[in-house]
């Protein structure tokens, strides 16, 4: 058996602004993981509820990036706002968000889009290739 039913990984990788990949940290204040370690601690999901800060995750380009693992459940684009939908209906309600839920296809393929606000202050997206 798993030590953890969920274990969250949060990338927490900070780059310059001027990177090509983004990143998904941008200010270096990892708000995002401090956010679902709060949840998971007001909830009481710890111990078998783990979220942790990770480097970088290597899909820069479709962050904030977070993982669940066992499950392999990659999301991509996460803000702050997600954090409960998340804990709410992934990690208590087994459901995967398909609005965050990068798709196989663009996994480890340093392309797709760009979610310029990781990094900058501007909201759009950009296609790469
Ligand atoms: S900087 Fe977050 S996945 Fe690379």
């Amino acid at each position: 058996m798993s030590a953890f039913t969920h274990h969250i990984f949060v990338c927490c990788n900070q780059r310059s602004p001027e990177h090509a990949r983004g990143c998904c940290n941008p200010d270096g204040s990892e708000q995002l993981r401090n956010a679902f370690k709060a949840e998971v601690k007001r909830r009481g999901l710890n111990p078998l509820v783990r979220a942790n800060s990770a480097g970088c995750l290597d899909q820069c380009e479709l962050g904030p990036t977070v993982v669940i693992y066992p499950q392999g459940i990659w999301y991509g684009n996460v803000q702050l706002e997600d954090v409960t939908r998340i804990i709410d209906e992934t990690i208590v309600g087994g459901k995967v968000l398909d609005d965050l839920l990068i798709a196989d296809e663009l996994l480890n393929t340093k392309g797709g889009t760009i979610r310029t606000a990781s990094c900058n202050d501007s909201s759009t997206e950009t296609e790469t290739k």
